[in-house]
């Protein structure tokens, strides 16, 4: 049941979606709508794969460069129609073995209902199969024509059907499974007279028929994997058909969402059994968490690592790695580069970015720690500032093992915070604090007594002092 040759139809211009993005790269669950189809397809190994591309042809040959770097795409310049850009991907030669054609927007299509297909397909032996669905509300696609003993006849067009034959619900998907040489064959002998004066890749599918072929329909049980995506509004139902399946893969997998409508999860993230999430949290990229973890409720992780037993609430991260029983949150935002150690804490309104934080180390109020190497054991006081921005460059901030950093120190980059030193609260440091010294960097305090009395006479202030005498 291999495939030799897939050719995928992505030429189209996606109008409805009145977009400056073409179509089939707008993205649901972490992937573009193409890269979940070129994903479902690489479960087949398909020794060949042909793109045909023509609207938003830079910006889709790009794309197709980073995600499936061994494709080869074919530009269709003007849109004649699928039967023309299933011509020029072809190039007047013939495939040998079988070829499969589908759509770029199909985000919900499985690898196993491909490989089904194909198999049928195979088995049957059949000169051309395309792939079937009931569907409930088929206006807009094609139907398909069966005879009186229910075999395949051909493939009618919405805008050429008649009235008995708008009222059919099974549809064509638009994915085909041809033997090569006969789809070669057949090509040519499109014609263009029918309502919308384009080729029709479905009417290869009568031409075959009618030279005796057998052709095959073959019905998916689950017709919402052929839905494709034509405006926002089916946008966004594929994107929330994509959650719940994604959803209901983790759950089976032993992980507790506690509200699966409001948690959304990329199809390319990873979990282990026994994470919990809770309401309102978005999981993105390459994330990847670990057994015991907690997140949420309302937190979007980025491509992040969390490790056993780590907890995020109400927090942002992106591209950060949480260690071991590390917490963070609330209110927390974690940015590039951030590495926080096992036992850890980024508390709340702490930003960090581009930080390493080291074993057992605490960040625990409103802080903001940028370029930064932190070492074990150490506590940064509240609403310590790392200045690490000169107004032109960046610059480094080392803070050693068990320090105490007093609330309020201004710890001004490049500077070095020696092992086991203190600062004292309020401080300025502008200058390396050795191991085991306190740095103090304020001005002495001074008390000017009665000047409230004297320069605020009557207030407020003023009375309540003199109530005290
Ligand atoms: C097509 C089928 C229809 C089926 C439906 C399923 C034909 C004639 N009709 O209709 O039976 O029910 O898909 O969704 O095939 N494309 C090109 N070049 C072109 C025209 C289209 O590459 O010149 C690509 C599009 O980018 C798209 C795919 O082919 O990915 C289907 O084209 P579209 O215009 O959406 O076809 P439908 O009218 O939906
Ligand atoms: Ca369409």
């Amino acid at each position: 049941m291999t495939v030799q040759t897939v050719i995928l139809l992505a030429a189209g211009e996606g109008t409805r979606m009145k977009s400056a993005t073409p179509k089939v790269l707008h993205s649901v669950a972490g992937r573009s709508l193409l890269g979940h189809v070129l994903h479902a397809v690489s479960q087949l190994k398909p020794a060949e794969l042909r793109i045909v591309v023509g609207s938003g042809r830079e910006a889709v040959e790009t794309h197709i460069s980073q995600i499936a770097p061994g494709a080869v795409t074919v530009v269709q310049e003007q849109r004649n129609g699928t039967g023309h850009a299933t011509q020029l991907a072809l190039a007047g030669k013939a495939p040998r073995g079988t070829v499969l054609i589908l759509a770029g927007d199909t985000p919900l299509l499985t690898g196993d209902s491909l490989a089904q297909f194909v198999a049928a397909h195979t088995a049957g032996n059949f000169a051309a199969s395309v792939l079937t669905a009931e569907h409930p509300e088929p206006t807009g696609y094609g139907r398909i024509i069966r005879d009186d003993s229910d075999e395949l006849l051909r493939i009618v067009e919405e805008k050429d059907a008649s009235d008995d034959e708008k009222i059919i619900f099974e549809i064509n998907s638009g994915v085909y499974a041809f033997d090569g040489e006969k789809l070669a064959a057949s090509i040519g002998k499109l014609t263009s007279s029918n309502a919308q004066g384009e080729l029709y890749l479905t009417d290869v599918i009568g031409i075959l028929k009618s030279a005796g072929e057998s052709v095959a329909a073959i019905m998916i049980d689950d017709f919402t994997e052929t839905l494709g995506v034509n405006d926002r509004v089916q946008l966004a139902e594929s994107a929330a058909m994509l959650r719940d399946r994604i959803n209901d893969h983790w759950m089976r997998a032993g992980v507790t969402i506690i509200d699966p409508t409001t948690t959304w999860i990329d199809s390319t993230v990873e979990l282990s059994n026994d994470v919990t999430i809770h309401p309102g949290s978005a999981l993105f990229g390459s994330t990847k968490v670990a057994t015991g973890a907690v997140i949420g409720p309302r937190t979007t992780l980025t491509d992040c690592v969390l490790k056993e037993g780590a907890s995020v609430l109400e927090s942002i991260a992106i591209q950060t790695v949480i260690g071991e029983g590390a917490t963070v949150g609330p209110f927390t935002y974690l940015r590039a580069g951030t590495q926080l150690g096992d036992a850890t804490k980024a508390g709340a309104f702490v930003e960090m970015k581009n930080a390493t934080v080291g074993t057992g180390s605490k960040v625990p109020h409103l802080s903001y720690v940028g370029d930064a190497t932190i070492g074990e054991g150490s506590n940064i006081g509240a609403a310590t500032i790392f200045v690490n921005y000169d107004g032109v460059e960046k610059h480094h901030t080392t803070v050693g093992d068990q320090v105490r950093i007093g609330s309020d120190t201004m710890l001004v980059a490049p500077v070095t915070i020696g092992d086991g030193a203190y600062t004292a609260a309020g401080s300025v440091i502008t200058e390396d604090v050795p191991a085991g010294a306190i740095g103090v960097g304020r001005a002495k305090q001074r008390n000017v007594i009665g000047w409230v009395l004297r320069k605020r006479a009557g207030s407020k202030s003023a009375i309540a002092a003199e109530k005290k005498g």
